[in-house]
């Protein structure tokens, strides 16, 4: 239940692609090269201001300094070039390295650096290169040995020409946009012993003619859309040592001939869609030391030759649905340093012998069924043993023994969901914990004052306790450190406790009883993403410092307080600000223009407060808006038809009910909302937010999933969108003053689920055209003034499971056909003119007979109301990261329980790994 956990990097592997210095060189130069070089001089710009690395590292942006026109002998030696190396025994220039030197420009076809067609070793990584692809000239230096064009934003497909360098040993192409498939002109370079394409977005399978590759030692595939099995001729790779497949999205088993691949020392196959059992040949790979199979679904228990890897430092196996017990045997892979068996189905206890493990830095057990009864003391001897995560388990915790011995300090330590119900006392020798996860416990009573000794804190995490307060504020000035602090759904009482620190990012206070005004303190805290303050018994007004924060701010939520006054503005021109939630407030006043600024923003929900403004027309610019919510405020007047084509390009659910609005329905806005046409319904994922929150570098990140969510009304039920589904589209236009016919262009929105138009003044004839709306499962047009028949061509809405047309002036017979058989006669009733079933009215003559009724399903005419009709599934989703529950519509969503994990991280976080 706990909300955040952690995700272990080993360490960025940007950093194994820096650049080695170029050796001295001496001879001289030939004057074709120099003017080459001279060439490609003029064609890039260089500065600190095009640094790859602008944070991270510094690049070298004085390299082509050296490289002068006309200055004196050494200056016109280009072998002396910073950079340059060149042939001791001809003078050509076998050798450039222009690697993270901060340099711009273009290389495409004609550039003079193909006229250096000595070339041995290119490297030209990590600079802002604007190639938009690799030109085919590239196949002009057929003397290449050592290629290196990593971190370049190349894009494009990689050119046939690659063929011509069949002397290439290390070919480097990675963090780049390349795409396509990888052409088969490998088959050509036999001697290639490292390929690394990594990060690109490579398409397709791995190509046959990689079987040639027979020298390969080192081939990193990481981060593209890879598909297929892994091919068969892989077993003949023998000199691989290092494999790298992860993140793409391979299929079918993990084949049992990778255990030939003997000299395999990193096999990383991490993030794909492997099936089935881990081959129990993996215990044929001896050498290995990094096994990465984590995020597959992958099934069965840890195969007993995992033993004989006696070399294994890394072992990931998180994200599966491996099941049984924890080999004992574990305990004999002594060099183990991370073992991350998280998000598994595990149960039983945790073996004793984890205690031989004396190196192990990293444990991870989150998510899992282990049980038993746990005893600390079997994590004393684990003397460098760093991070700890047991959280989500059944584990009944067993008081400290009694010795001198201790745990090791800890920096992270995961105990979400383990029923405490006081703070550990270990807890209190801690003080270089940097991660706490204490979420989802019982532990009530005040945070303790010897709180105060975690000085190195960034995330702390102790929400879904019953926690009431804090023992003064004098508690976290003491943590400089701290990013974060996660309290949600705890009895906090007293105001708000504003830690005035500028490294804080993250407030999660939701769900307490925090009562008083926000502080203007907060505006302090100048690297704030995250305000959280929603359902408390705030009040006052909203602190207009906040504005100078929109920078900095991602989501601010404050919905179901007592706050007042008006919306701050957004003044920024680089507001960032992605979430925006006032709702159930009693704010007055317009609605800021200045939200205008926020281009980001996907969500805006305002509902419920007493704002007073006409219609939003210029939010139209934003071109990320998805949910629009400014249900029940004072908003009034007719809405304006739009001056242009493109606006709410991504509009998919807007709430305007129980406003003011008036005159005729916005019938070229139904033409604007193109989001609503597209008929997705492929994925199941959910709206929101995926924060990652990096810890030290051994540590990783901590990932903060915040699902959005919202309430809609209808037919007076209130709906709890504790999370919303990324294509639910809802128009919800009810309890207004609208007036004139329902315009046809709505009937080309196929995407809506939810459309309300109930409580207007609206007059004419149901449109046929509605049968457009093929995704349609809640349809209320009850309290207008609708006239003539229900037309036939409803009966195609073959979704619909909630329709009410009640209280109009409809006539005719009632369809009875498909959907229409389950609706019951509330959806009719307070409609004079209207006969046949579920009504007891009979029509008369026999024209107007409606067509019979299967037998079945007929009997409930009178007897069910419309609640029992409205089938709403309330759908429990025990998700490692939480139990959460999600309420969608009823039908037309096939809730597959095959990889509801999988895709709940399918706002994947970027990562890296060495
Ligand atoms: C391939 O290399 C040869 C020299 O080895 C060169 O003449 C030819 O132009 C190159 N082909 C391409 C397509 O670059
Ligand atoms: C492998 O190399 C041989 C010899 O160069 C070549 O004939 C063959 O086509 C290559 N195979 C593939 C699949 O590229
Ligand atoms: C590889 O592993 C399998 C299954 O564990 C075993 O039968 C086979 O003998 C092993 N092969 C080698 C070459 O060690
Ligand atoms: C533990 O790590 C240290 C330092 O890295 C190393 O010297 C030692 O051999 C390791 N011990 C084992 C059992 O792997
Ligand atoms: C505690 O953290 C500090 C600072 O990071 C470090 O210097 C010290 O070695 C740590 N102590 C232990 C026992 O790990
Ligand atoms: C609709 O208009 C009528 C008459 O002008 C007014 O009395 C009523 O309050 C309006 N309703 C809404 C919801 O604005
Ligand atoms: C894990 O296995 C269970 C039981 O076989 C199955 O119901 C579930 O869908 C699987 N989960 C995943 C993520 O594959």
């Amino acid at each position: 239940m706990a909300k955040s956990f952690i995700v272990f990097m080993y360490m960025i592997s940007l950093l194994l692609h820096l650049p080695t210095g170029a050796s001295p060189a001496t001879p001289r130069c030939h004057e074709d090269e120099r003017s080459a070089l001279l060439d490609l001089k003029r064609s890039l710009k260089e500065g600190p201001e095009y640094c790859y690395f602008q944070i991270l590292l510094r690049g070298n942006y004085r390299k082509l300094e050296s490289w002068k026109l006309e200055e004196g002998q050494e200056g016109r030696n280009c072998c002396s070039w910073s950079g340059v190396q060149c042939d001791e025994r001809t003078g050509h220039v076998s050798g450039l390295d222009l690697s993270n030197a901060c340099l711009y420009g273009s290389i495409n076809s004609s550039s003079s650096l193909f006229r250096l067609v000595h070339l041995e070793n290119l490297k030209l990584t990590f600079n802002n290169f604007s190639f938009s692809s690799i030109p085919p000239e590239i196949g002009h230096l057929s003397r290449l040995t050592v290629l290196k064009l990593a971190g370049n934003v190349l894009t494009g497909e990689i050119p046939s020409s690659f063929g011509n360098l069949t002397r290439l040993l290390s070919l480097d192409l990675s963090v780049n946009q390349l795409t396509g498939q990888i052409p088969s002109f490998l088959g050509n370079i036999h001697q290639l012993s490292e390929l690394d394409l990594a990060d690109n977005k490579l398409t397709g399978q791995v190509p046959s003619s990689f079987q040639n590759l027979t020298q390969l030692s080192r081939l990193n595939l990481n981060q593209n859309q890879l598909t297929g099995q892994i091919p068969s001729f892989f077993r003949t790779l023998t000199r691989l040592s290092d494999l790298d497949l992860g993140d793409n999205r391979l299929t079918g088993q993990i084949p049992s001939f990778l255990g030939n691949l003997s000299q395999l020392s990193a096999l990383d196959l991490s993030f794909n869609q492997f099936t089935d059992q881990i081959p129990s040949s993996i215990g044929n790979l001896t050498r290995i030391s990094t096994l990465d199979l984590k995020h597959n679904q992958l099934i069965g228990q840890i195969p007993d030759s995992i033993m004989n890897l006696q070399k294994l430092r890394y072992l990931y196996l998180s994200s599966n649905n491996l099941t049984g017990l924890l080999p004992s045997q574990l305990g004999s892979l002594i060099h183990l340093e991370y073992l991350d068996l998280s998000s598994n189905r595990f149960h039983g206890p945790i073996p004793s012998s984890i205690s031989h493990l004396s190196n192990l830095t990293n444990l991870d057990l989150y998510s899992n069924n282990l049980n038993g009864n746990l005893q600390f003391g079997m994590f004393y001897r684990l003397k460098r043993l760093q991070s700890l995560i047991l959280s989500l388990n059944e584990f009944s915790l067993l008081p400290e023994p009694n010795t001198n011995e201790s745990l090791p300090m800890l920096m992270s330590l995961g105990l979400a969901s383990c029923n405490l119900s006081e703070f550990p006392d270990f807890l209190r020798r801690q003080n270089n914990l940097t991660f706490l996860d204490l979420s989802y416990n019982n532990i009530s009573g005040q945070i303790p004052k010897w709180f105060s000794i975690f000085v190195y804190m960034m995330f702390l995490n102790l929400s879904g306790n019953s926690l009431t307060g804090f023992p003064q504020q004098s508690v976290f000035p003491d943590w400089k450190q701290l990013l974060g602090l996660d309290l949600r759904s705890n009895q906090l009482q007293g105001p708000f406790p504003v830690v005035p620190l500028a490294t804080t990012q993250f407030y999660f206070f939701s769900e307490n009883r925090l009562s008083g005004t926000i502080s203007s303190m907060i505006c302090n805290t100048s690297n704030l993403r995250v305000l959280d303050l929603a359902k408390n018994n705030l009040s006052g007004v909203i602190p207009q410092c906040l504005s100078n924060l929109s920078s900095t701010l991602t989501m601010l939520s404050l919905h179901d307080n007592n706050f007042k006054g008006g919306i701050p503005e957004f003044q920024s021109s680089t507001c960032s600000l992605r979430m925006i939630d006032l709702s159930s407030n009693q704010l007055e006043g317009p609605l800021p223009r200045s939200l205008a600024n926020c281009r980001e923003l996907a969500l805006l929900n305002i509902g419920n407060n007493m704002i007073e403004d006409t219609f939003p027309s210029w939010m139209g610019s934003l071109a990320n808006l998805r949910i629009l919510i400014l249900r029940s405020n004072r908003l009034y007047g007719p809405i304006m038809e739009p001056q242009s084509d493109s606006v709410f390009p991504m509009l998919q659910i807007i709430d305007l009910s129980h406003n003011a609005f008036e005159g005729f329905l916005p019938s070229k806005y139904f033409q604007c909302w193109k989001a609503m046409r597209a008929l997705n319904i492929s994925g199941l994922s959910y709206l929101g937010e995926s924060m990652t929150i990096p810890l030290t570098w051994l540590q990783g990140l901590i990932i903060e999933d915040y699902d959005y969510s919202m309430t809609i009304i209808n037919k007076g039920m209130v709906l709890n969108y504790d999370k919303i589904l990324e294509y639910l589209m809802v128009i919800d236009l009810s309890s207004n003053n609208f007036t004139g016919e329902i315009p046809k262009s709505i009937g080309s929105l196929e995407g809506l689920h939810l459309l309300n138009l109930s409580h207007n003044l609206l007059i004419g004839h149901i449109p046929p055209a509605l049968n457009g709306l093929t995704n349609l499962e809640a349809l209320d047009l009850s309290h207008n003034n609708f006239s003539g028949e229900i037309p036939q061509q409803l009966t195609e809405l073959t979704s619909l499971t909630v329709f009410d047309v009640s209280y109009n002036r409809l006539s005719g017979s009632i369809p009875r056909v498909k959907q229409f058989n389950t609706f019951d006669n509330s959806s009719y009733k307070g409609n004079a003119g209207l006969c046949g079933e579920p009504l007891s009215k009979k029509c008369a003559g026999p024209d107007n007979v409606a067509p019979p009724a299967p037998a079945a399903g007929d009997d409930h005419e009178g007897s069910n109301t419309l609640l029992d009709n409205f089938d709403w599934k309330i759908i429990l989703m025990g998700f490692a990261s939480g139990l959460v529950i999600g309420v969608v519509l009823g039908q037309g969503i096939n809730i597959g329980g095959d990889n509801l994990f999988v895709r709940k991280f399918g706002r994947r976080y970027r990562r890296r790994r060495a």
